[in-house]
């Protein structure tokens, strides 16, 4: 039982107000695709070089993919030593808007 230790009375709590970041005019992940995974994917991702599959045309979902970069898959590299979970989480927000 970690949970609700500094949570006593929610009207005093400026905190969760924050908890909202406006939505993606530029979404962190894009410059950690472009470092990341456009020499495979290209910027758009759709260069599919190296066998990688077009990630527009990719019908996996946000767990899927936060799976793949992360473990890697045949020739797709693991991304696990080189970013951390919430750079991974960022880079799968970003290449989900890829369409
Ligand atoms: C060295 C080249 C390479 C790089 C760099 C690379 N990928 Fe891939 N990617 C691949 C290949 C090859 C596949 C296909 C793997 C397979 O199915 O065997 C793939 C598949 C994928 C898929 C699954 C698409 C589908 O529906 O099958 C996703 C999602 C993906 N990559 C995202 C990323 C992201 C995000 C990054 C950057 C963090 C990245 N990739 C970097 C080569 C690469």
């Amino acid at each position: 039982m970690l949970a609700a230790a500094c949570n006593s009375d929610g009207n005093s709590a400026p905190a969760e107000t924050a908890a909202a970041p406006a939505a993606a005019a530029e979404l962190p992940g894009q410059a950690l695709f472009v470092q990341n995974c456009a020499v495979c994917h290209g910027p758009d991702g759709k260069l599919g070089l190296n066998g990688a599959h077009d990630l527009t045309k990719s019908n996996l979902n946000a767990t899927g993919r936060v799976y793949m970069v992360t473990q890697g898959l045949g020739k797709m590299p693991s991304f696990k030593d080189k970013l951390s979970p919430e750079q991974i989480q960022q880079v799968v927000d970003y290449s989900l808007t890829l369409k």
